[in-house]
C-alpha cells in the first residue's frame, strides 16, 4: 500500500518532544553507539516517537495510535545532529511508521502469496465489513485503522494479521472478528495461533517418525 507521507498536511503537530520517561530511552539508546556514530540510532528513536505517541493517544479522546510527524522527525535530526531529509528517508521507507495519524489499533493484513493462498483476502473482507471502513481507513472512533504490508514472517502460519506489537494466526473470518471485538473493549485477545496451533507444527497435530514409521509398517 502507498504510504501517506505529507510533511505539509493540516494534521502535523507544530511540535514534538520526547518526555521524560522517554527522554532516559532516548539517552540509553545513544549510548549503545560507538562516538560519531549517534545517527545510527535514527530507527529506534522513531520506534520510541511512536511509542510515545501511542501512550498519549491512548488518554486522548477520539483515541489515536502511534505516529511519527514532521516535528517528530525534524526533533529526532537535532538529537542525532543529522540532515532532516536523511531521517525522512528512514520513516519513509519502512512500514514500520506511520507517516501519517492511524487509530488505536493498527491492523496490518499480510496479503503475500502463502497468506493469500490461505485465505487472507476473506480475512480482509471480514474485517472491512465488520468494521465498516476500507484498507487505508481509520473508524471514527479512532479505534481502528487498516493497512496491507508485505510478508511478515509468519507464513507457517498463514492467514495473519498483526495489530500494533502482536501476530494473530491461523485466522479464519468468525476468529478475526471475535479479535476486533475484544479490542474495542480494550481487552487483550489471545495472541499467536487461533486455532491452539504450537509454532509451526502440522494442522492435524503433532507427529514423529515412529508414528510414521508405524504406519508405514516399519517399526
Ligand atoms: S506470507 Fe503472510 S506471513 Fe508470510
Amino acid at each position: 500500500m502507498k504510504k501517506v507521507f505529507d510533511l505539509d498536511a493540516d494534521y502535523q503537530p507544530e511540535i514534538f518532544e520526547f518526555n521524560d520517561k522517554f527522554k532516559t530511552s532516548v539517552k540509553e539508546i545513544i549510548a549503545r553507539y560507538p562516538e560519531g556514530k549517534q545517527q545510527s540510532a535514527v530507527m529506534p528513536l522513531l520506534d520510541l516517537v511512536q511509542r510515545q505517541v501511542a501512550e498519549e493517544g491512548a488518554k486522548s479522546t477520539p483515541v489515536y495510535g502511534g505516529w511519527v510527524s514532521r516535528a517528530a522527525m525534524d526533533h529526532v535530526a537535532k538529537v542525532l545532529d543529522m540532515h532532516k531529509v536523511k531521517v525522512y528517508e528512514v520513516a519513509s521507507f519502512y512500514s514500520m511508521y506511520n507517516t501519517a495519524p492511524v487509530g488505536k489499533y493498527l491492523v496490518q493484513f499480510c496479503s503475500t502469496t502463502p497468506c493469500w493462498l490461505r485465505g487472507s483476502e476473506g480475512i480482509i473482507k471480514a474485517t472491512t465489513e465488520h468494521l465498516g471502513i476500507g484498507v487505508g481507513e481509520t473508524t471514527v472512533d479512532g479505534k481502528f485503522s487498516l493497512m496491507e504490508v508485505e510478508c511478515l514472517g509468519a507464513c507457517v502460519n498463514a492467514p495473519m494479521v498483526q495489530i500494533n506489537d502482536d501476530y494473530y494466526e491461523d485466522l479464519t473470518a468468525d476468529s478475526m472478528t471475535q479479535i476486533l471485538d475484544r479490542l474495542s473493549e480494550d481487552l487483550k485477545p489471545t495472541i499467536g495461533s487461533q486455532t491452539g496451533r504450537k509454532a509451526s507444527m502440522p494442522c492435524s497435530g503433532t507427529t514423529c517418525l515412529k508414528e510414521q514409521a508405524k504406519k508405514a509398517g516399519v517399526a
